[in-house]
């Protein structure tokens, strides 16, 4: 039984790791050109349009994201309108190693730092992270594959805000197949107000290299 558990874990392991080494990035620069309109040529995002900077995330988050706007687990009915935009999108990618690619890309493009938008107490926001969230995010917001939490330093302050108000008002993590987003939903609702989400934001961004 054990035994089983530990092939099949290897298998899922390997099958992934192939995924990774296989993908294009010249095929992702390609297919990138349709997102550059709203993340940018360097994918550092767009506040004005809502699309968030993705070179700090891990590329097989950004292909799971993918994967669920496309199937509308996120993006689809109740979710936000900028949620819905990007669900149309996704849906034009035309299979997952269409997504494997686009990432590849995405995250070698640079990683310059994020703008500094979002006030707040970093004493304060140190004390909620490392209680609320550093478990699965990583002490230094780096993300954690194995528990499929983003990374989040390096992220734009004013999307960290918006994801986490629509985790607490369930426009994020609403729908029934959404395992992981319906664990961070229910981490979003330990932040006591509004100024505590500022005060972990804050913080977050801090860790930014
Ligand atoms: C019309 C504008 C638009 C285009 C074009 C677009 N996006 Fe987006 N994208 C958005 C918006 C807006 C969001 C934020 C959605 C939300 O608030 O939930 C987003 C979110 C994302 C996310 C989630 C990031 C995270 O941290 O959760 C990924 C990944 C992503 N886009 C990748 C892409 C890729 C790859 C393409 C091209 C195939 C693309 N986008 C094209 C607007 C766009
Ligand atoms: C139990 C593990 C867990 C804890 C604890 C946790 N998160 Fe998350 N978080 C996740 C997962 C998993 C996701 C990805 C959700 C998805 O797949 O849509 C996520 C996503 C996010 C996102 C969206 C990032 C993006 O790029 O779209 C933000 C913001 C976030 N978490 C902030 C926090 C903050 C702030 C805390 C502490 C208050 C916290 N998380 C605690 C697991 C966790």
């Amino acid at each position: 039984m054990r035994l089983m558990t530990v092939l099949v874990t290897l298998t899922m392991l390997l099958s992934g790791v192939k995924a990774t080494a296989e993908s294009s990035i010249e095929a992702g620069k390609a297919a990138y050109a349709v997102c550059a309109s709203c993340h940018g040529d360097q994918a550092q995002g767009n506040e004005a349009l809502q699309a968030p900077r993705l070179t700090h995330l891990q590329p097989v988050y950004i292909a799971a994201q993918l994967q669920k706007f496309k199937s509308g687990i996120r993006g689809g009915t109740g979710s936000s309108p900028a949620a819905m935009q990007m669900a149309g999108i996704a849906a034009t990618l035309a299979d997952e190693q269409a997504m494997h690619d686009v990432a590849a890309y995405i995250v070698s493009l640079d990683n310059t730092p994020a703008t500094v938008t979002v006030a707040g107490d970093l004493v304060m926001g140190g004390d909620y992270y490392n209680q609320f969230c550093g478990a699965c995010h990583g002490a230094a917001a780096e993300g954690n594959p194995a528990l499929n939490s983003p990374a989040l330093a390096g992220a734009g302050d004013w999307y960290l805000m918006a994801q986490l108000q629509a985790f607490r008002e369930g426009t994020r993590g609403r729908h029934p197949d959404d395992r992981t987003g319906k664990q961070m939903r229910a981490m979003a609702g330990v932040l006591p107000s509004e100024q505590a989400m500022r005060d972990v934001v804050a913080f977050i961004t801090s860790l930014q290299q």
